[in-house]
């Protein structure tokens, strides 16, 4: 574990601490490998969050955005760019693959989905939110109110703090914006009742927003019933079905995205993370008919759809498709299932494809984490861990994880709790 002392000095200094940050300095990546500023090495299971879904310095990636990088970087919405309506097209197939429970791809429903590109999560959600009470005041009498889940995760602006269903994230920083309220996941009935009688802070529902798989909350999946009763109870109540496949999206739980595995199909989608492999990108899509509620001047971004995030989204969308790396993320990501369930302490394992939450039956998730990256010093791989909570440890490694990778932090991980525990 290393980190130049100027560049830790620096941060300390001059750097807002909203994260607390690891003593660790990486200075380049190949795969799921990262490299410190010392040489060390370690194997990745975070991928910067989810996003690096193609892994480090994928050699398509990096072609298409150098290739850019020499040409034009930004003109702005108001022009055409060649990308952007491939890359469009592109996540309107993904977005309409039908597949079964297990992500297995069957189809396609045949939607045309259309897209906004933002330039994070948050971002995403924030044009869904705009979206979805576009939809209620055309089409139910003005509602306005977005119920999600609780443990939900939906980003850090002020109205997805508002939907993001964990107190925790909203003190000190009220008011928030007004008509949400979150119900606990898989209570169907909860929703209903919501949906009947809405609380006050909430007021008549336009939109219900879901993680099909919770991830910032612990990773916690919606069951595949559940979500079909929700998304025939918003069809026949024409409320808009918003899912956020921001952490879930581009293949990262086995099929391109996480709804697909319930076989229902949402009005708005958002996404960003593995989007575009690593490169900051977000985007919401809604189905036509929803989509042609947004006409020029009501929603916009300066760096949203640039032309360096269309040629890097695009050649990661074609690549996640052409190398069919669903399939890829289900079976290495059932083994890493199959395999971290072996570790002692680890009660359960979460989650789907390759993303996983391992719970553990110790508060040991923090000094592992610290310890993972700690085993350079005792002439082993790293480990770039990641924890929810104390008993939690969240694993979203880059889609192009070996099993031999998995297997060396298997090992690893089991050998730190048998010290820690
Ligand atoms: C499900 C979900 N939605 C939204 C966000 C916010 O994304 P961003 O950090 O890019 O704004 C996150 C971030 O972790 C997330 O997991």
């Amino acid at each position: 574990m290393f980190a130049n002392e100027q560049t830790v000095a620096l941060d300390e200094r001059f750097v807002i601490h909203t994260y607390g940050r690891l003593p660790v300095e990486f200075v380049e990546g190949k795969g799921a490998v990262l490299v410190d500023a010392a040489g060390n090495e370690y194997i990745d299971f975070l991928a910067g969050i989810g996003a690096v879904s193609l892994g480090h310095a994928h050699p398509t990636l990096v072609a298409a955005l150098k290739e850019q990088a020499g040409r034009l970087w930004q003109v702005s919405n108001y022009y055409h760019d060649a990308n952007r309506g491939q890359l469009a097209e592109c996540l309107s197939e993904m977005l309409s693959t039908t597949t079964d429970e297990t992500g297995v791809t069957t189809g396609s429903t045949g939607t045309v989905w259309r897209t906004f590109f933002a330039n994070s999560g948050a971002e995403a959600n924030e044009g869904a939110i705009k979206l979805a009470r576009r939809w209620g005041e055309k089409k139910l009498n003005g509602a306005t109110g977005i119920v999600s889940a609780r443990k939900s995760f939906h980003g850090r602006t002020l109205a997805t703090l508002s939907a993001t269903g964990q107190d925790v994230f909203h003190q000190s920083f009220h008011p928030l914006p007004q008509g949400f309220c979150s119900v606990p996941l898989n209570d169907f009935d909860a929703l209903v009742a919501v949906l009947d009688e809405p609380p006050a802070e909430c007021g008549p529902v336009c939109a219900v927003l879901l993680e099909c798989i919770q991830g910032e909350g612990g990773v916690w999946p919606a069951d595949l019933d559940y979500l079909r009763s929700v998304a025939n109870l918003c069809h026949e109540r024409k409320v808009m079905l918003v899912i956020d496949e921001v952490q879930t999206g581009f293949c990262r739980t086995g099929a391109p995205f996480s709804y697909q595995r319930a076989g229902i199909e949402p009005d708005i989608v958002s996404m960003a993370k593995g989007i575009a492999g690593g490169f900051p990108m977000g985007a919401v899509a809604a189905r036509d008919e929803v989509a042609a509620l947004l006409v020029p001047g009501d929603h916009g971004s300066t760096f949203g759809g640039n032309a360096l995030a269309m040629a890097v989204g695009l050649a990661c969308a074609q690549t996640l498709m052409q190398e069919h790396v669903a399939d890829y993320a289900r079976e290495t990501g059932d083994y890493l299932a199959q395999r971290l369930a072996t570790i002692p302490h680890v009660t359960e394992v979460r989650g789907a494809g390759l993303m996983r939450g391992a719970q553990l039956d110790v508060p040991i998730a923090t000094p592992l984490v610290e310890q993972g990256l700690r085993l350079t010093e005792r002439g082993r791989c790293g480990l770039v861990l990641n924890h929810v909570g104390d008993s939690i440890l969240r694993f979203l490694p880059p889609l192009v994880i070996s099993d031999e990778q998995i297997d060396e932090m298997v090992d690893s991980l089991a050998f730190l709790v048998g010290e820690l525990a």
